[in-house]
């Protein structure tokens, strides 16, 4: 007591305070360990490459919202993450105000007007194999720039070409890229040179090594293009002409009407909730959303938690529930200006109840006993992602892509930007897979004007009023089931954001009847424990790249970058 209240003694009684007050917040917010320095106050951005992030870190400290950044972002993509970064794709951007207004804005890129339901089949009616990937009639109508310019228009605070200004620096000025991106575009280089017979802008004849300047002229002049002159930079004028010389040079279907009448759509969030958390996500077109939902509808009611991470009653379930969602994403989900998305009966609580029933805990429930469900009621690997919050408190998950790594790997000849082979997306022929071995049927079918089915999931969880979590990933047909096992690490397994994006993961998509599990994903216990039951476990690469924010509860954003890419988080 006497050491206490000693006056000479009161600054080391002062400290010490100090420092227990520090050791144990630090201890209830679980982040010992972890680099305090990853939190920020400010606002925050994750994505998919280390300058992207920096630009997009630039806005918002030069005052820009959360949509200012994720312009700079998508331009700044388009130079230096050219395997799925893109001004000649499409996406989805998921909003949520400070307040807590919502909205999403589909960009997804549209089947031109000459596109044709069979047009991916031969006479015998059996699909060409290859054509809806890596040619010129496999690219859509790309929606990403009208996308910005809408985003922009509806939500934007600086002023348009401040925010294109930093692309244009790097492609003009050039970037040194990374190992991964040399590694990419060595691997890449024979089929751009193949596909590109007038020549192409990412192969390098003596190949790319880490560190190298890469300057793209000809991109730098198509985004001043579209500094100055907006949509109409794109869409109408020289790159519009760039655009269709090059479709008439490879037999591909966009006119130049196509990319006149392309317009983004902005959309209702759809809502769901998991023991409290409200989960705004984006609708159809893309499946993600519709099956994020039903997944958390599916295993909520089940102790994840006490069961623990990744063990095999967590992955038996999860995987059943995967199991059944895919199942009706075959059947039910495409474009709903084009076909009837029983939306409302899929996320009915009960429906998706009832499509659990026939689980057993026993053994594998074997996908050919499964069918998409019936429902009441009827109304009816490459892209990339990345997540952002601003100062005042605003949000923004984006999902865009080319579809396979570098799209259709075919230029814009002059204009120096990659086309899609989103057309892969549709379902060419009932049940036959796509390359994700993903099956649709009529809901998936193609016809002009319609937008392929997605499954990109970019996502905004609220808790209590206030935002909670950004996150969204790449990854072809394992976006869904990423983003379901990301928030999960999160709410039942109590992971850091990094470390839950860190976490291995694993995935089901009903067809092929197969777990695909990152290497350790599962421990040798629970696999044989599974395996036992009946289900088939395979090993795959790497799955996905999350990038994703918390917002803590002591008001901090702590950012999650995936480190199976060059994915980088950066805040103020
Ligand atoms: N291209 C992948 C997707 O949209 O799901």
């Amino acid at each position: 007591m006497y050491y206490f209240l000693n006056s000479n003694r009161r600054p080391f009684l002062l400290l010490t305070l100090i420092s227990l007050f520090f050791i144990f917040s630090n201890c209830a917010r679980g982040t010992l360990g972890q680099n305090i320095s990853d939190e920020y106050h400010n606002g925050m951005v994750v994505c998919a490459y280390p300058d992207a992030a920096q630009v997009g870190l630039n806005i918002l400290k030069k005052g820009g919202n959360a949509v200012d950044a994720a312009v700079a972002v998508q331009f700044a993509l388009e130079v230096t993450h050219p395997e799925a970064g893109n001004i000649g794709g499409g996406g989805f951007m998921v909003f949520r105000s400070a307040k807590g207004e919502t909205n999403t804005l589909d960009f997804r890129e549209k089947a031109p007007a000459g596109a044709s339901q069979n047009m991916y089949l031969d006479s015998a009616g059996n699909v060409i194999p290859g054509m809806s990937i890596s040619t010129h009639a496999s690219s859509g109508v790309p929606g990403s720039v009208d996308g910005m310019v809408e985003a922009h228009r509806k939500y934007g605070h600086l002023k348009w070409a401040e925010l294109l200004q930093p692309a244009i620096d790097l492609a003009h000025n050039g970037f040194n890229i990374t190992k991964r991106l040399a590694n990419d575009l060595n691997r890449t280089g024979s089929e751009f040179k193949k596909l590109n017979p007038g020549g192409n802008y990412l192969s390098k004849d003596d190949g790319w090594k880490e560190r190298d300047l890469l300057v793209q002229e000809d991109l730098a002049k198509t985004l001043e293009q579209i500094r100055d002159k907006g949509r109409d930079g794109f869409y109408d004028g020289i790159v519009a002409d760039q655009i269709v010389d090059e479709m008439k040079d490879g037999k591909g279907l966009i006119t130049k009407t196509d990319l006149q009448n392309y317009h983004s759509v902005w959309r209702n969030a759809l809502i769901g909730n998991y023991k409290g958390y409200k989960v705004i996500t984006m609708p159809p077109p893309s499946s993600g959303g519709v099956a994020l939902l039903q997944l958390l509808q599916m295993v909520e009611k089940y102790p994840l938690s006490r069961w623990g991470f990744n063990r095999d009653s967590t992955v038996q379930l999860m995987v059943e529930a995967e199991r059944r969602v895919y199942a009706d994403r075959s059947k039910y989900l495409g474009d709903p200006d084009f076909y009837n998305v029983p939306v409302d009966s899929l996320l009915r609580p009960a429906y998706n109840a009832s499509r659990m029933s026939n689980f057993t805990w026993d053994k594998a429930t074997p996908s050919t006993s499964i069918q998409p469900g019936k429902i009441t009621g009827y109304e009816s690997d490459q892209t990339t992602h990345y997540s952002i919050v601003d100062r005042g408190g605003n949000a923004v998950s984006i999902t865009t892509t080319l579809n396979n790594s570098f799209g259709s790997k075919i230029f814009v000849k002059g204009a120096g930007f990659l086309l899609n082979d989103e057309m892969d997306d549709f379902s060419s022929k009932p049940g036959v897979p796509n390359m994700f071995g993903l099956v649709g049927g009529k809901a998936n079918s193609i016809q002009p004007n319609k937008r392929m089915l997605s499954s990109m999931t970019p996502t905004i969880l609220e808790k209590d009023g206030k935002l909670f979590m950004v996150v969204g990933t790449p990854g072809g047909s394992t976006i869904i089931t990423s983003v379901f096992q990301t928030i999960l690490n999160v709410v039942e397994f109590n992971k850091s954001m990094q470390q839950a994006v860190s976490s291995k993961r694993f995935h089901h998509q009903w067809l092929p009847d197969e777990v695909d599990v990152e290497k350790g994903a599962i421990d040798s216990t629970s696999r044989a424990k599974l395996e036992q039951k009946g289900y088939k476990i395979v090993e795959r690469g790497p799955s996905g790249r999350v990038d994703a924010i918390l917002k803590t509860k002591w008001n901090y954003y702590e950012g999650g970058a995936d480190p199976r890419g060059d994915d980088t988080k950066m805040g103020w």
